[in-house]
Parts: structure tokens; sequence; C-alpha cells
């Protein structure tokens, strides 16, 4: 038999929990063969999972890991993989680790998240005076600590605390403006996939000034699990999102697993829904599920939302209501969502969906971008 394909093996993750565990999972492309044997020299075979995921008692240190295909040994994959631990001598987590993030923030609050069994203590204060804590002991993966009472456009430092260790950098936030109409911010979408160009369109937002981002879908690739969290996210963007808030709505990809409920493990929704709002100073922002177009509470919120006055409107989510690519206008949200954002003067509204670039004239009034250039294929691959 002529194989045709091949295993592609990559870290999913690399950490170490409190038994001394590394991930490994392995890709496989147009091969008819979908389980392994693994070996991990240094550590002896393992298990073999359905999903290709294989977990392997391991000290921090470099490994060489082979995956074959079960029924056709010809189909082999192998990497080098360095296995560090991500956390300080001293902490344990139950679960993979994730160091603390800026979830939300608005002008008088400010949400810390991070991932660890169980929690620890979140200090902040302004300059170098951390004297305000918050501890979240309890015994689940993902914390969210919400710093409320804060002032508007103030900046804070932070630091997460582990049994006593910190855990991730210190790292600043700045508040939003309670008044204002200036803001500037970066809109993309269709990201999530932990390509060389997504992790190059981070570098250059390191490089730029900006108050927040909004990333309107597919934030996740393929299936939005969270084993994919850390590749399509957490990684890409971790020298964003410590200090600077992205705000992100659910594309096609990202409820693909369990109607996206990763989604809303690894992110602040703060009303438990994926759709959401929040001020900049005078910019009104608005964030929609356009997976869910039909639903009609959540069309009822949206009036209701753009009845608050506003210097500037903007909405965004991920299925565009206007576009000349290859997916087209998505008519649900031309007949359901279009005349409300005119009726109540939406200046701009940021959709991706479509992996290119368009922008309308004002139709009616409102400006309609689409910006789904952010990591995954450019269009005549859109998904
Ligand atoms: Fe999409």
């Amino acid at each position: 038999m002529i194989s045709q394909g091949a295993i592609r093996v990559q870290p999913a993750a690399r950490f170490l929990g409190p038994g001394g565990k590394a991930r490994f999972s392995a890709e496989v492309t147009e091969a008819p063969d979908k389980t392994f044997f693994w070996s991990v020299r240094e550590s002896g075979g393992g298990t073999i999972s359905e999903q290709g995921e294989y977990t392997a008692p391991t000290a921090a240190g470099t490994y060489h890991v082979t995956a074959t295909g079960r029924s056709d040994p010809s189909l082999k994959g192998e990497a080098t993989v360095t296995v560090s631990s991500l956390l300080p001598k001293g902490i344990a987590c139950n679960t993979s680790p994730r160091r603390p993030y800026l979830a939300w923030v608005s002008s008088q609050s400010a949400v810390i998240a991070w991932r660890c069994n169980p929690g620890g203590t979140v200090r902040w204060g302004l300059g170098e005076e951390r004297s305000e804590a918050l501890t979240d002991r309890t015994v689940q993966d993902q914390h969210f600590a919400l710093l409320s009472d804060l002032t508007p456009e103030t900046t804070y430092s932070y630091e997460v605390a582990i049994d006593g260790e910190r855990f991730g950098p210190v790292a600043t936030f700045t508040t939003a403006p309670a008044q204002g109409s200036e803001t500037s911010f970066i809109a993309f979408a269709d990201s999530g996939t932990g390509s060389v160009h997504q992790k190059r369109l981070a570098e250059v937002m390191k490089s730029r000034s900006f108050d927040f981002a909004l990333i309107a879908g597919d934030v996740i690739y393929d299936k939005g699990a969270d084993t994919e969290y850390d590749r399509g996210y957490f990684q890409p963007y971790a020298g964003l999102i410590d200090h600077l808030p992205f705000f992100p709505v659910p594309g096609n990809h990202d409820i693909v697993t369990d109607g996206g409920k990763p989604f809303k493990q690894n992110f602040y929704l703060p009303r438990g829904n994926f759709y959401y709002d929040f001020f900049w100073g005078e910019t009104h922002v608005i964030g929609l599920d356009s997976n869910k177009v039909a639903d009609l509470a959540q069309k009822r919120w949206l009036e209701t939302a753009l009845k608050a006055p506003a210097r500037w409107k903007i909405v965004y989510f991920h299925h565009p209501a206007f576009s000349s690519a290859e997916y087209g206008d998505t008519p649900s949200v031309q007949s359901q969502w279009v005349p409300l954002f005119e009726q109540y003067g939406v200046d701009l509204v940021f959709n991706g969906h479509a992996h290119g670039y368009e922008r309308t004239v004002p139709i009616n009034g409102v400006t309609y971008v689409v910006t789904g250039g952010g990591g995954a294929a450019l269009s005549g691959g859109a998904e």
C-alpha cells in the first residue's frame, strides 16, 4: 500500500503539573490511520488515546517524541520537544496552568484571570504599592478575580501569587476613561490558528499603542476546544493580554466544542452570554453572537443597548452583513440587525468570517468593515 499522508508531532502544552506530566499531541494529515504508537525517549512508551494525545510522566528537559501509525508503521512523525515548567518552584497546579491575563477592563473595574487548581491571591494597587488583595481558593481550574472601585484612566499594577509564590510577572493595566470621545483600538477576526501570520500580527500589535482589541470571531481554530486555546490565543498574545483588554465574540469555529463551553471558561463574559457591551469613554462597543442571529432575547438586548446615548457606536460580530467575498452577505443579519443599526445611528460594524479586508461606503449611515485577516489562511481558503 502506498501511504499518503503524514503525522506531525507537536507539543500540545509544555507544562509540568504536580506529578511532573507533559502532554504531546499528533496531527494527522491525509492519513487513513488515526491511532498511533507513541514513544518518548527517556521515559518509555505510553498509552494511546483516540485524540492522538499522549501524557507522559516526565521532568523538565528535552525529549524526542515519536508517533507511529498503528496499521501503517510507515507513517511516522517525530519531534524534539523541550518541556519546561511554567511554574515557579513551589507552585503546583492540578491542571494545565495559564499565567494571569487581563480578562476585562472598564472605567471602574478589571478582571484578572488565571488557571491553576487551586487558586491564589491577586494583589493590586497604584504604582508598585499593591495594597489591595483578593483571594480565590476555590478548587477549580479557572479563576476570574473582579477588581472593583477603581479610578477611571488610572494605571494599576497587579500580581497573582499561589501558595506565597508569584505566578507570572508583575503587570500593569489602565482603566478606561469615563469621558472623552477619543480612543484607539485594533479589530480583527479569524485569528486563532497559531500560524506564523497570527504571530507576526501579534508582534505588530506589540509595536503599536492602542487601548483595547476587538476579536470578531473564530478566535480558536479548529473546533474551539480547550486544548486549542494555548496555541490559538494564550501563546500568540502572551505579551499583550497581560496588560491590554481583548474583547472576543464567538465565530462558527468557537462553538463547535460543547456549543462554545471552552469560550465561556476562558473568557470573561460579564452577563454569561456570548453578547455584551462596554463603554470606553463616550464610545459604546457592542459585541454580538452572530451564530444566533434569530435569538430574540439577543435582539431585544441589542435594541435596549443601542438606545444608550454615546458619541460613537461600534458593533462587532462574526458573520458579515455585507461582503463580496466567497460567503457573500448574511441575509439574516441584514433583516434582523441592520435596521436597528440604522435606526439607532451605529457608526461602525466590524465582521470577519471572510478572510480578507473589505470596507463599505456608509450604507444608510453605517460603515461595515470585514477584517478577517487575523491569522488564518487568507481568502480563497476561507473558513
Ligand atoms: Fe468563520
